[in-house]
């Protein structure tokens, strides 16, 4: 691994007497320029799509589309720095279909017109999750329908947007070890109803109706060195070997990346350790739902932004260092949308600032950090871009 070394490694650590150990005081530190109370200026000059494009990557970030209709400097921003436009919510099945048959296209027709209109690529998000069935197919499916009603669902919804939607994460974090099996899968509605082939029958019948598409398996918790991650880590490359060894139209693994200010087991060794053992299946690798969770950080807005803009650059200094990594989605662009807010508030009360924007869309240090490390990553090509 070229980039990472214990130069680098000591800089992003910080202090000056890792600096001094390492023997590195003489190589300048990665942002040189920013203070505490340096903010990006929002320009046209310098965007993140425009960075990242240069080297081959895309990046974006997911969304709703009323987050994009009703606010303006949003989708000026999202225009801006965005060239991939990840579905947040409104591809998931309760969303697409609430009742049996009452289809809802209209909100996730105008996303993927939206980032046609503006030269995006779509990450559709998700054909397959234990959260994301609506309510009457775990209700109202019995053993005999399960297959045809998962088959029918995934060809109805890849079929509309077939040669639209460039990559697609056909299943979701269908890998849990807390759920004590062999192969650590989870325990979900369709591992109960079809067994584990339903993973494999999930990628065969989207790739049966979009040939095209990247098909990717999603999963969070696989980026840090806590024993649970271990585990995740383990039983999620066993399942990824089986189905490239049984010629499962896979292309991609998505690593979720929601990273948090209170780990203190992330490790770059065991990340980057981990992205090639995915790279040597053959598989590209999308970060697919990056942003950091802060509730460990201080309430001050410098401190606290500098601070996660730090957690960006560990991570993003060993994903960008795989050559497999393709593409970086943050879960949205803006604090006013991250989903933090609800599902890990702060003790303080205080609002979450875990993305690249404000709630003011103003840049943060976390857009640099994502600039400089696009900037630092060496060029790669998209298999099907
Ligand atoms: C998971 C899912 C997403 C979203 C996020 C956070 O990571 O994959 O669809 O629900 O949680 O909200």
């Amino acid at each position: 691994m070229k980039r990472l070394l214990p130069c680098r490694r000591s800089i992003l650590s910080g202090t000056a007497a890792s600096l001094l150990a390492a023997g590195c005081m003489a190589v300048p530190p990665l942002h040189i320029n920013r203070s505490t109370d340096h903010y990006p200026k929002n320009t046209d000059d310098l965007t993140l799509r425009g960075v990242a494009g240069e080297k081959g990557l895309k990046f974006g970030a997911a969304v709703n589309a009323h987050e994009l209709r009703d606010n303006a400097a949003h989708r000026q921003a999202f225009i801006r720095d965005c060239s991939l436009l990840a579905t947040k919510n409104e591809l998931k099945w309760w969303h697409l279909q609430p009742r049996p048959g009452d289809y809802n296209w209209a909100q996730a027709d105008w996303l993927v017109d939206f980032a046609h209109q503006h030269n995006m690529i779509v990450h559709g998000h998700t054909l397959v999750w234990h959260e994301g069935n609506a309510r009457w197919v775990v209700e109202e499916t019995d053993q005999e329908e399960a297959q045809p009603r998962l088959i029918k669902h995934i060809r109805d919804v890849v079929g509309r947007y077939r040669g639209k939607i460039h990559a697609w994460d056909v299943v979701n974090e269908a890998v849990d070890p807390l759920d004590d099996r062999d192969d650590g899968l989870r325990e979900t509605f369709w591992l109960e109803k079809l067994g584990v082939e339903y993973i494999d029958l999930a990628f065969r019948t989207a790739h049966e109706v979009d040939p095209d598409a990247v098909l990717i398996y999603n999963d969070y918790g696989l980026e840090r060195g806590a024993e649970l991650s271990i585990e995740k880590r383990v039983a999620t490359l066993r399942m990824l070997e089986g189905m490239v060894s049984r010629d499962v139209p896979i292309q991609a693994l998505g690593i979720q990346s929601h990273l948090s200010s209170c780990w203190d087991d992330f490790s770059q060794e065991t990340l980057a350790e981990f992205l090639q053992q995915v790279a040597d299946l053959g598989l590209e690798i999308m970060v697919s739902e990056l942003d950091v969770i802060d509730k460990c950080y201080p309430a001050d807005f410098a401190e606290r932004d500098q601070r996660v803009s730090e957690v960006y650059d560990r991570f993003l200094e060993v994903a960008l260092d795989q050559p497999a990594v393709k593409t970086i989605t943050t879960w949205g662009l803006s604090d006013r949308f991250t989903w933090l807010n609800e599902f890990r508030p702060r003790q303080d009360g205080l609002k979450v600032r875990s993305l690249p924007y404000d709630d003011n869309m103003r840049r943060k240090p976390a857009w640099q950090s994502l600039a400089d490390a696009f900037n630092n990553a060496d060029e790669r090509r998209l298999v099907q871009s």
